[in-house]
C-alpha cells in the first residue's frame, strides 16, 4: 500500500477519485498529520518548509503544479529523492489560450473600445496587422513552445528565448545571454513563461523594457519575481511599456495596497492563468508515484543543477 501525503487535504476528495483508475493499492493522507509524516509519496503545492525533511520514509515528492521554485527554495528539501513536476498538456493548452487572450486584447485595442462603449462612442482607430508584429517568448520549452506556434499560427513574426538552442517551426529561436539582446530588440509583445531561477530573478527590469519597442506590451504567466514592479511602473509611466497583464506576482494574494490593481493599463490575474486539473494531471502523477515506488525514474523530474 503506497502512502501518499497530500498538502491541502480538505480537497484531496477528488485527486482521491481521479488517481483510482491508474493506481493500485494507495492511500491518501493529510501531509502534516502523524500518517502523513511516515508517508513514502508527497503530492503537494507550496507545502510548509521544513515538512520533507521530518519525513522519514518519503521516496519522492510530486508537485501538483508546473512551477517548483517554491519547493526548491526551501533548504531543508531532500535531494537525493526525486522532485517531479507537473507538465501536463492541458495546462500548457490554458496558459497559450490565457496568453493568447491577453496578447489580442492588447493589440486589437479592446480596451480602448471597451471603454468607448461604457460612454456609448463609436470611434474606430486604424487596425494593427498582425504581420510584422514580433511577439517575445521567453521560456521555450514544453509550454512555451506551444504558445510560441499558436502565435506563429495567428500570423505575428514569433521570437523565442531559451537557454540552449532548439528548433521550433515557425519560430526564430534565441539562445542563452549572448543572444539576449537580439531577441528582445524591437519586441512588440514580450511574454514570459520562464521557471523562476536566480538567473531569471528580476530579469524583466529597466534595462529589459528599453530594448523593446516603444509602447510594448508585457504579459507574465511565469514568476512574480522575474518581474521589478518598480520598473515596470516606471516604463509605464513613460510610455515605453504601453500595458501589463500579470497572472503572477512577488507576493500572492497580492495585498490590497498595491499600486498594480488600480493601474488602468495593468490587468490582475490571480494566478489562473493554468489551473492544474486533476482530470489530465492525474495519469502523469500516478505514472511518477509507480516510478518512485518501483525504483523507476519518473518523467519530469526536476534538475536541481539546472533549477527546474
Ligand atoms: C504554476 C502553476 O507553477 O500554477 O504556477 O502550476
Amino acid at each position: 500500500m503506497t502512502v501518499i501525503a497530500f498538502h491541502d487535504f480538505a480537497n484531496s476528495a477528488d485527486w482521491q477519485k481521479k488517481l483510482q483508475p491508474y493506481l493500485d493499492g494507495f492511500t491518501l493522507v493529510d501531509l502534516m498529520s502523524e500518517e502523513g509524516r511516515l508517508a513514502d509519496i508527497a503530492l503537494v503545492w507550496a507545502p510548509p518548509p521544513g515538512r520533507f525533511a521530518e519525513m522519514p520514509h518519503l521516496k519522492g515528492i510530486i508537485n501538483k503544479g508546473q512551477g517548483v521554485d517554491h519547493i526548491m527554495r526551501d533548504p531543508t528539501v531532500p535531494r537525493h529523492i526525486p522532485l517531479v513536476r507537473l507538465v501536463d498538456p492541458d495546462m500548457s493548452d490554458a496558459l497559450s489560450h490565457w496568453v493568447i487572450l491577453a496578447a489580442l486584447d492588447f493589440w486589437r485595442d479592446a480596451g480602448y473600445y471597451r471603454q468607448n462603449q461604457r460612454q456609448k462612442i463609436w470611434k474606430p482607430i486604424v487596425q494593427r496587422p498582425a504581420t510584422g508584429a514580433v511577439v517575445g517568448i521567453m521560456g521555450v520549452g514544453a509550454i512555451g513552445s506551444v504558445v510560441a506556434r499558436r502565435f506563429a499560427m495567428l500570423g505575428f513574426s514569433v521570437r523565442g528565448w531559451a537557454r540552449t538552442p532548439r528548433l521550433i517551426d515557425d519560430v526564430s529561436v534565441y539562445a542563452g545571454a549572448d543572444q539576449f539582446s537580439d531577441f528582445l530588440d524591437g519586441v512588440n509583445i514580450l511574454v514570459s513563461v520562464l521557471p523562476l531561477t536566480p538567473e531569471t530573478d528580476g530579469i524583466m527590469n529597466a534595462d529589459l523594457f528599453n530594448q523593446l519597442a516603444k509602447g510594448a506590451y508585457v504579459i507574465n504567466g511565469g514568476r512574480g519575481q522575474q518581474l521589478v514592479n518598480t520598473d515596470l511602473i516606471a516604463a509605464l509611466e513613460s510610455g515605453q511599456i504601453a500595458g501589463a497583464a500579470l497572472d503572477v506576482f512577488h507576493q500572492e494574494p497580492l495585498p490590497d495596497t498595491h499600486p498594480f490593481w488600480d493601474h488602468p493599463a495593468v490587468t490582475v490575474w490571480p494566478h489562473v492563468a493554468a489551473q492544474t486539473n486533476p482530470n489530465t494531471a492525474a495519469k502523469q502523477v500516478a505514472a511518477a508515484i509507480s516510478a518512485i515506488m518501483t525504483g523507476r525514474e519518473p518523467d519530469n523530474r526536476v534538475e536541481w543543477a539546472r533549477g527546474y
